[in-house]
Parts: C-alpha cells; sequence; structure tokens
C-alpha cells in the first residue's frame, strides 16, 4: 500500500481528484469504479471544474446502491451521482452505471452488475472511501473478502452514520446492492480517500491491522495498487506514520513505494 497523508482535507481531496484526471489523460474511455459519501464531495467538485460539459469519455460502475430507493429518491446514490458530477460532466447515461436500487428482483440485479462490470473489460481505477467499521462499498464486517456484487444488510452502525443525510421522518433503507471486496480486488488500481478523526481507527486496523473479514478494508492489504490518501486526522492512529512520511513527505509521490 502506498500511505500518502496530506495536511488537510482540502489537499488530500485535491490530489485523489488530480489522479483520477491523470488516468483520464492517459485513457480518456477508461473504466471508473466510483464512490458516494460525504468524503467524495470536494472530489467530484474539483472534477466538475476540470472536466466541465466535455462530454465526458469515461465508463462509470458505482460500488452500491440502496435497496428499495428510485434513481429519482435525492439519497439514492444515483441521485447524489447525478447531482454531484453525471450532470455537470454531461456523461452519457449508457455510460454511467449504478446497481438499479428499485430493480424488481435485487439479487438477479447484482448478478446482472457483476456481469456488466466484466463485459466492459473491468475497471481500471476504482475510488473508495472508508465506513467508520471498515467497510468498503457496503461490505460490512464478515463480508467475504471473495465476495462478489451481492445484497448485503447493513450494520446498525452504518444505518446510523448514514442517518446524517436522511430527513428526520425519512427511514434509512437496511439492505443495499454492493460491489464485493472480490470483485473490488479485481480493479486494476484503487484510490482509497479517507478524511477526518472520525475515521482514523478504521484506517490504522486497514493498513496495520490483521487481515481479516472483522475489517473489510483490510482486504486491501491483499492488491499490489493501493494508494491510500489520508489527511492528518485520519493518521492520527498509525503507529508507523512518520515511515509514510519519511517516504511520501506531505504527500508527496515517491519513485519508492
Ligand atoms: C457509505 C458508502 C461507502 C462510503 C461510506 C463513507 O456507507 N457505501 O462507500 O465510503 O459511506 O461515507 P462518508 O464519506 O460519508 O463518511
Amino acid at each position: 500500500m502506498k500511505i500518502l497523508i496530506f495536511p488537510d482535507v482540502a489537499t488530500a481531496s485535491a490530489e485523489t481528484a488530480r489522479r483520477i484526471l491523470a488516468t483520464l489523460a492517459a485513457q480518456p474511455c477508461a473504466v471508473l469504479g466510483l464512490a458516494t459519501g460525504g468524503t467524495m464531495k470536494p472530489v467530484y467538485e474539483a472534477l466538475r471544474t476540470a472536466l466541465g460539459q466535455s462530454p465526458a469519455t469515461f465508463t462509470s460502475f458505482n460500488l452500491d446502491e440502496y435497496v428499495g430507493l428510485p434513481s429519482t429518491h435525492p439519497q439514492s446514490y444515483a441521485y447524489y451521482m447525478k447531482t454531484q458530477l453525471f450532470d455537470a460532466v454531461a456523461l452519457p447515461s449508457a455510460q454511467a452505471h449504478l446497481p438499479r436500487g428499485d430493480a424488481p428482483d435485487p439479487a438477479a440485479e447484482a448478478t446482472r452488475y457483476e456481469a456488466a462490470i466484466a463485459a466492459a473489460g473491468g475497471i481500471d481505477l476504482q475510488l473508495l472511501g472508508l465506513g467508520a467499521n471498515g467497510h468498503i462499498g457496503f461490505n460490512e464486517p464478515t463480508s467475504s473478502l471473495a465476495s462478489r456484487t451481492r445484497i448485503k444488510t447493513l450494520t446498525h452502525k452504518t444505518v446510523t452514520d448514514n442517518a446524517r443525510y436522511f430527513g428526520p421522518d425519512e427511514v434509512v433503507p437496511r439492505l443495499a446492492i454492493t460491489m464485493g471486496i472480490g470483485t473490488i480486488l479485481d480493479s486494476r488500481a484503487i484510490l482509497l480517500l479517507a478524511t477526518g478523526a472520525g475515521k482514523r481507527d478504521a484506517v490504522a486496523r486497514m493498513i496495520e491491522g490483521s487481515i481479516s473479514a472483522a475489517c473489510p478494508a483490510t482486504a486491501l492489504q491483499l492488491h499490489a495498487n493501493v494508494t491510500v490518501l489520508i489527511d492528518e486526522a485520519a493518521a492520527a492512529n498509525l503507529k508507523l506514520r512518520d515511515y509514510y512520511e519519511t517516504v511520501h513527505p506531505g504527500g508527496a509521490d515517491e519513485i519508492y513505494t
């Protein structure tokens, strides 16, 4: 894993966006794996500014979607992506993929989605956030490290964490369709962005803990091309922080990984 520690959220997010843009510059028709959540909003803001109404030539597959929410629901991840990125960069809808939350048969939808990723040639660059409990996508603790796209029941912690995005009278869905950990590990390169003190325990476990389904993000230790971008608050519990900062001072990328 390449661990890049930045002084603050703004610099960590800007570098994440810069790396996505560099991928698109080298490979305009790249297949991107995209993530949602509050952490990604500054990244998408930077992409909107840089890409404008081009229209976009990439193809994207989002990690996950709530079961039961149609794409028009303001808390659906489809709606998030439409408003945070897709409309602004004029991404043709045929190139923008998310699991359908309102599919009549969610299990069949998960199987279809996994096949669609394979049919597109797999994911060139996967963007990941990190749940405070160590989840990636919606792969909650005890998810199989070999799992593929499927339905997952959300933990009480995740439902509580994500309730802040829902209105007081809205019910947070308890089920999601998510790429599996095996699906994520098939990506050719991975960027994980985590910021803020609320992620410091999960960041430390992901990077320095034993590989275990108890912390799904530890599976990323098995991938040969993962870059973790964090701010100082999220880095606070890392035991080997001095080492990472020696290798990559201020988040600078060196030839040594
Ligand atoms: C959700 C998403 C994850 C995301 C996580 C963190 O659970 N399924 O993909 O990484 O939230 O979200 P936030 O960035 O809002 O902390």
